[in-house]
């Protein structure tokens, strides 16, 4: 079984402040770094690292060539990833506060030149029983999401970021959601507690399986029948960005690797434990042999 991650790839502009900036205000940053980044990019980074077979689709201008180096260094296939002539990278302005926490601005570039043709194309090499991993930052996704549907893969959505877009697409073929507390909340349109977004989503969804992360309360799996927990692991927090990403690339990798969904959560809770203990999007997702050797 292979996976698909049909997804955005950005330069991450990175900006650490002592506070985000606020309305009217202009501030000093004390540096700024360049990393690798974009949900897709960084998403099949950590399956690349985690030892899945991965393939990479999504368009970056000339000046993200080191983004497609970046992803076949951690084992992706780059295949179709299309380089445009006319359009730069995506990128995004990252804020880094001295807590680690992050204030994301992100400008689509080449992320949304995807057209229904190149999705054909990709698609010819994949199959029943593959995987589709999809995030919010690229065009096209419910067109993705049919094709994927109709070979009859594993449609995994993960809707970040969060906004009317992502119900355009038929959510009744998704298979599984991967998603924060603020996105499921988006999703039923209520500022509601975990274990009502449980039942909500349990009730919209009845054939899909969820992976909601809670931060620092760890995550929980969910069908309509079935739970199972896993806690967060205590490590200094240098900077948040890409955790998210890395939980949802090792905790998918687990499942194409046999493991049951408990293991593939730990896999996935140390992986981006490990994440957010270092600074940097793609660059702080550890490859598998120091997820095995990690203790808190
Ligand atoms: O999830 C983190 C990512 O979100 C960053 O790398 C940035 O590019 C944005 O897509």
């Amino acid at each position: 079984m292979k996976v698909l991650c049909f997804g955005s790839l950005n330069i991450d502009y990175v900006y650490s402040v002592d506070q985000f900036v606020r309305k009217g205000e202009t501030i000093s940053s004390n540096s700024l770094e360049v990393f690798a980044g974009g949900k897709g990019l960084n998403q099949s980074i950590a399956l690349g690292k985690a030892g899945a077979s991965v393939f990479h689709a999504g368009i970056i201008g000339e000046d993200g060539a080191f983004l497609k180096e970046m992803l076949g260094d951690a084992g992706v296939d780059t295949r179709f990833v299309e380089v445009s002539s006319d359009i730069r990278t995506g990128n995004a302005i990252i804020q880094r506060d001295c807590k680690g926490e992050n204030g994301i601005i992100l400008y689509g570039g080449s992320n949304y030149a995807v057209t229904k043709e190149m999705a054909d194309k990709v698609f010819s090499l994949f199959e029943a029983g593959d995987y589709l991993l999809v995030q919010n930052e690229i065009n096209e996704i419910p067109y993705i999401v049919e094709k994927a549907y109709e070979k009859e893969m594993k449609v995994v959505l993960n809707p970040s970021p969060f906004n009317e877009k992502i119900f355009q697409i038929d959510l009744a073929h998704v298979d599984c959601f991967i998603l924060n507390e603020i996105e499921a909340q988006q999703m039923i349109n209520d500022w509601a507690d975990k274990n009502t977004i449980i039942t909500m989503l349990r009730e919209k969804y009845p054939k899909a399986e969820f992976v909601l992360t809670l931060g620092e309360k760890g995550s929980v799996y969910f069908r309509k029948e079935g739970i199972v927990e896993q806690k967060a692991h205590r490590v200094k927090t240098v900077d948040t960005t890409a955790a998210g990403d890395t939980f949802t690339g090792y905790y998918i990798a687990g499942l194409l690797q046999g493991m049951a969904i408990e293991e593939s959560l730990g896999m996935a809770a140390k992986a981006s434990a490990i994440a957010v203990s270092r600074k940097g999007a793609s660059r702080s997702i550890p490859f598998k042999e120091e997820v095995l050797r990690f203790e808190e």
